[in-house]
């Protein structure tokens, strides 16, 4: 299960979802409305429950130029949910999912998880998700964060969470916008136990990441 929820940071959510597919794991996708606002800002897409296939295509397919810079085929294994729909399949712990990952994570989606609000089919499948035992990643995106945000931080943690701020590292030879988006795209990945190849891992050697050879 992948929740895009309205903080700043769909790029993220975009390689986690693209990593996902990679690693040949089918992908459960809720995208919260307060997205849709940060969706459209950063990316130019509205994304539309009755059209979801085309805006998905748009956002995880093409490049902003317009021509596919991923695989087509990788779309047959996602399956859209919207984020109104409480009686969907994955508002029940008897729906098979591996675990969550919440991509980027706002901090009323953090509120709501930690005080098992279930506003939306978001917030009940991370419920879910914990009541479940099962994994569950907390990729959240604000800064300063607020004491109520901290101590329910500290509440999904002790519920077996793994909370992961969306904060890129430098040392990995960053280059671009998007290696630091992958960067976090691959903690989160790391997080779930999922393969990847998103950024170059610490080798002990410092300067390493900018050696030619560097893998
Ligand atoms: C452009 C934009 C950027 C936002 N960025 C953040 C952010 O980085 N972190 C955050 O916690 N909320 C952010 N918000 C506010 C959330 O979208 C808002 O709290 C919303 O209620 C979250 O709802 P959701 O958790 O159901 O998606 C942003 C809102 C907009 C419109």
């Amino acid at each position: 299960m992948v929740g895009v929820s309205g903080a700043s940071g769909t790029p993220y959510a975009a390689a986690v979802v693209r990593g996902l597919l990679a690693a040949g794991e089918a992908v459960d996708l809720v995208v919260s409305r307060a997205s849709r606002l940060t969706l459209l800002d950063e990316t130019g897409i509205k994304f539309r429950d009755a059209h979801w296939q085309d805006d998905l295509r748009e956002w995880l397919v093409l490049g902003a130029d317009g021509k596919p810079h991923f695989g087509e085929a990788v779309l047959d294994d996602v399956r859209y949910w919207p984020a109104g729909d409480l009686a969907a399949g994955p508002s029940s712990g008897s729906y098979p999912a591996k675990g969550m990952l919440i991509v980027p994570a706002s901090t009323a989606c953090v509120a709501g998880v930690a005080l098992g609000l279930s506003k939306d089919l978001l917030q009940r499948v991370a419920s879910v998700t914990l009541k479940e035992r099962r994994p569950l990643v907390v990729a959240v995106r604000e800064t300063p964060l607020s004491g109520q945000t901290l101590r329910q931080l500290v509440a999904l943690d002790e519920a077996g969470a793994v909370v992961l701020p969306a904060s890129p590292a430098f040392y990995a030879g960053a280059t671009h916008i998007q290696d630091l988006v992958d960067f976090v795209a691959g903690r989160v990945l790391d997080a779930a136990g999922v393969p990847h190849r998103l950024y170059r891992r610490w080798k002990g050697e410092l300067g390493g990441a900018r050696s030619p050879e560097g893998d």
